[in-house]
């Protein structure tokens, strides 16, 4: 099986993907590094251990940095409800988060699968920069790199130039694209081109199995809050970026450029600029999924919600 090592902030799609990434039979998910993002660290930890107490699963889960590098943080708590899961007062897990932290979690796994390690992001990247801060060879030891951030011809939803992800850290992000040789990415931009129907997701969360009604609860608020706002489609954009993870043949097209972070000004801040005519002569280090079979996508998503 393909060692699967991911870094998230759950969150309501975070929750999503780690439930797409826990029913594959050809990964295995050996470990998750918990960020701040969506919300403060204590909800996004203790959110992580609950779902995988949910889903019956006992991946080993590391808390990582309680806020970005350099800057304070923003919340996407009016998204994702105040305490990332819905708000619906869940019964913490019985399990506690590992002593270890995240960054060091991340060197010591890139060793111990040392060549065959998946990593994946899918919230800020505090932990990864700290990681590669701590030990900047780790790039070398990852087989693939999945992130899920940026908007990569402009249209953010944080602000209007900036994803969410980047737009939280924007130093660390700066850090992590410099250092890997290759990422592969799948912005916001490929998320609200693959928005789930409604009315087919809430078909999905009628499955008799306690990964769905839990889902079903926990993504209520944000699917409201997403059907006045958004209109006839849910975006789960962490979701979209497992697909890409665990069927990355299902990506239907795929563009290779540069990619600079934006660290300053009042619009620019958290950007994604791309260098999509070439103009700077770089190396195109950055893999941009532009579009993946929906059809797949949702297979996947129906399929995890399912099981368990
Ligand atoms: C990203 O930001 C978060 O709110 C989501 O979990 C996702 O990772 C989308 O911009
Ligand atoms: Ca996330």
């Amino acid at each position: 099986k393909i060692p699967l090592l991911i870094d998230t902030d759950p969150g309501v799609d975070d929750a999503l993907a780690l439930l797409m990434a826990f029913n594959d039979p050809r990964h295995e998910v050996v470990g998750l590094t918990i960020a701040a993002g969506n919300v403060g660290l204590n909800h996004t930890v203790a959110n992580a251990l609950k779902l995988c107490e949910v889903a019956g699963v006992d991946v080993p889960v590391f808390a990582g940095c309680a806020g970005p590098l350099l800057h304070p943080a923003p919340d996407a708590g009016y998204v994702h409800g105040r305490d990332g899961f819905g708000d619906v007062g869940y019964e913490p897990a019985a399990r506690r988060a590992e002593a270890e932290h995240a960054a060091q979690a991340i060197i010591r796994l890139s060793h111990e699968h040392a060549g065959r390690l998946l990593l994946v992001a899918l919230g800020p990247l505090t932990n990864i920069a700290l990681a590669l801060k701590l030990d900047p060879s780790l790039p070398e030891r990852v087989a693939r790199f999945v992130v899920m951030g940026g908007a990569v011809t402009g249209h953010g939803n944080i602000t209007p130039a900036a994803e969410f992800n980047i737009y939280f850290d924007p130093e660390a992000a700066h850090i992590v694209f410099e250092a890997f040789p290759r990422i592969e990415l799948a912005d916001w931009e490929a998320t609200i081109a693959h928005g789930l129907l409604h009315d087919r997701v809430v078909d999905w969360l009628q499955a008799d199995s306690n990964r769905a009604r839990f889902y079903e609860c926990i993504s209520k608020k944000t699917r409201e809050w997403s059907a006045d706002r958004r209109g006839d489609h849910w975006h789960s954009a962490d979701g979209l970026a497992m697909a890409f993870v665990l069927e990355p043949d299902g990506a239907q097209e795929i563009v290779e450029r540069s990619l600079a972070i934006q660290l300053e000004g009042p619009h620019s801040r958290g950007a994604t600029v791309v260098d999509w005519q070439r103009q700077l002569g770089l190396p195109d280090r950055v893999a941009i999924l532009l579009r993946y079979d929906q059809a797949r996508f949702e297979g996947l998503v129906r399929a995890a919600l399912a099981a368990g």
